[in-house]
């Protein structure tokens, strides 16, 4: 999206100092996820799109890990950190915040680190409405129905705002107000950092609120008011509205797929991480989620159930239900599942098959090479055109190391193989069903590993003659629980079984 042209330089506060009681929870709430992201990420983020620079986040409770996440999700980014010891009220924050803009001459957007659904042309209209009008602060304001909890903005007789009274020291005529202020303004950087030096905390919290400045501001150099969607600037103040934000912010990425030729089954099932990238012509079928880096290309069907983490899958793929993959590649025209998991590190060249209970860790598959059943690969290395036989495990762990497992090209694992590593298998070697192999074998070689067969012949036959009324006495010999040595009379006239 371009930036605006702007006359002046832009810097952004974002509030984050708050412990967020009301989540009942002992993470901080600006570090509760929507769609992936902290719920701080969001603000920060349309501040850093708007072209702000640089972003002051105003970090108190827990605030380490505050700026840890969100240094990690924005690498490189402008953004400084301010540190608010007490909590001592909004204006307060913004306060906390002016060291790390001295000198700073221009526009100061003011979010909250809780507003998730924040959209960049809401915060250009707060933004446009100062500079439009030339006066020292903007703010958005939104109608609600039900506007308890939320400070009320009292219109002077001429309609232009005269201030904003929080619930808590609204009057009862007051509080039936419910044009509410959103928490997001828009100030003149030295006209800010003056009218805060006269914000008191003479009021019901005993704080320094913030919304102050507009009754300060409508007295001098002027305040105005943009109105914006109740939706986009919501804040988040305990679960149930964490869990609103989510379900809506889930949507809106949800239709920006869809628009972008995404076949989404059912939106309201279906959970998405921002940043994931799905190509035209991919039907998601209910209940995926689809997280982190995830990038989906295009054609692909990604079944019912399946959780794809940090997973890049390449064009016309199809992944069957509750397939389960993260940190893993799955290459063009593969098939995946049902009931598969890559585990990190899991590499499939085009057109490979992982069936159904098959568990891949660290492993590559060459192009066509197929594991259909119940198998698992950890530190494997499997060449092209080989097929993996159900049942076959590599034994990669010995307790203290893990060993790797090369399978060459067009080679033939049979079933229930138990490759013990490190063991290497050449190109087109077969490798006998149920063999247990700790040897490398050459390239075209047939490897058995197994216990030769033994069979007795007519075995059945004599056990029941030995359980007849007139052999009674007579123990099945060779049977389990046979008593009698092997060759007793009753054995030979059955013609019966002997060991071979
Ligand atoms: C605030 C506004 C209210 C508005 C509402 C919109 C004030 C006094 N009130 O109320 O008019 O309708 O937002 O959502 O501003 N914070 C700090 N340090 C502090 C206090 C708060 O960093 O000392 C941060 C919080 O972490 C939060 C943001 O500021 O991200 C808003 O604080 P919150 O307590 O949620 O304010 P509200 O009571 O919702
Ligand atoms: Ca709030």
């Amino acid at each position: 999206m371009p930036t605006p042209r702007r006359r002046e330089p832009l810097a952004a506060i974002v509030l984050a100092a708050g412990k967020g009681t009301r989540m009942r929870s002992r993470r901080p709430k600006v570090l509760h996820e929507v769609c992936g992201r902290p719920l701080a990420y969001y603000p920060v983020k349309r501040a850093l799109d708007l072209g702000a620079d640089p972003v002051v986040v105003v970090v108190g409770h827990q605030a380490e890990a505050v700026e840890a996440a969100l240094s990690a999700a924005l690498p490189e980014a402008p953004i400084r950190f301010a540190v608010q010891e007490k909590q001592l009220g909004t204006a307060h924050a913004v306060m906390a915040a002016k060291g790390q803009l001295r000198g700073f001459k221009g526009s100061i957007v003011i979010l909250s680190g809780d507003t998730p659904l924040l959209t960049e042309e809401t915060l250009r209209t707060v933004i446009e409405a100062r500079s439009r009008k030339d006066v020292g602060l903007s703010f958005a304001t939104m109608h609600l129905d039900n506007p308890s909890g939320y400070g009320r903005l009292v219109r002077a007789p001429d309609g232009g705002p005269a201030l904003i009274v929080e619930d808590k020291d609204a009057t009862p005529e007051e509080k039936r107000i419910t044009e509410v202020n959103a928490g997001l303004y828009c100030a003149d950087a030295a006209f800010l950092w003056k009218t805060l030096s006269r914000v008191d905390s003479k009021n019901a919290q005993k704080e320094f609120y913030l919304t102050d400045i507009v009754a300060i501001a409508a007295d001098g150099p002027g305040a105005v008011s943009a109105h914006v969607s109740s939706v986009e600037a919501a804040g988040v103040n305990d679960q149930e509205e964490l869990s609103l934000a989510a379900r809506a912010l889930t949507r809106r990425f949800a239709e920006t797929l869809m628009e972008s030729g995404v076949t989404i089954e059912d939106p309201e099932r279906f959970d998405v991480d921002e940043g994931v990238a799905v190509g035209p012509d991919t039907i998601i079928e209910p209940s995926v989620r689809l997280r982190g880096r995830t990038v989906v290309g295009s054609g692909c069907r990604i079944g019912q159930g399946s959780i794809l983490t940090d997973t890049a899958v390449a064009d016309n793929v199809t992944v069957n239900p509750y397939t389960v993959s993260a940190e893993a590649t799955i290459g063009a025209g593969s098939i995946v599942g049902p009931f598969s998991r890559l585990r990190p590190g899991a590499t499939l060249e085009e057109g490979v098959h992982i069936g159904n209970f098959v568990e891949l860790k660290k492993t590559r598959m060459g192009k066509g090479a197929k594991a259909n059943h119940l198998t698992y690969l950890g530190d494997a290395t499997v060449g092209a055109g080989t097929n993996v036989g159900c049942g076959t495990v590599t034994c990669n762990y010995d307790g203290e190391k893990k060993h790797p497992t090369v399978i060459g090209e067009r080679a033939f694992i049979g079933s229930d193989s138990i490759l013990v590593a490190p063991i290497t298998i050449g190109d087109g070697a077969y490798v006998a069903a149920g063999s247990t192999l700790t040897e490398d074998v050459p390239a075209g070689a047939l490897a058995l590993g197994r216990a030769r067969q033994t069979t007795k012949e007519g075995w059945v036959e004599a056990r029941k003659q030995a359980a007849t009324p007139s052999a009674k006495q007579a123990a099945v010999p060779g049977a389990p629980g046979g008593g009698q040595a092997n060759g007793s009379a009753s054995a030979r006239r059955a013609g019966g079984p002997r060991y071979k």
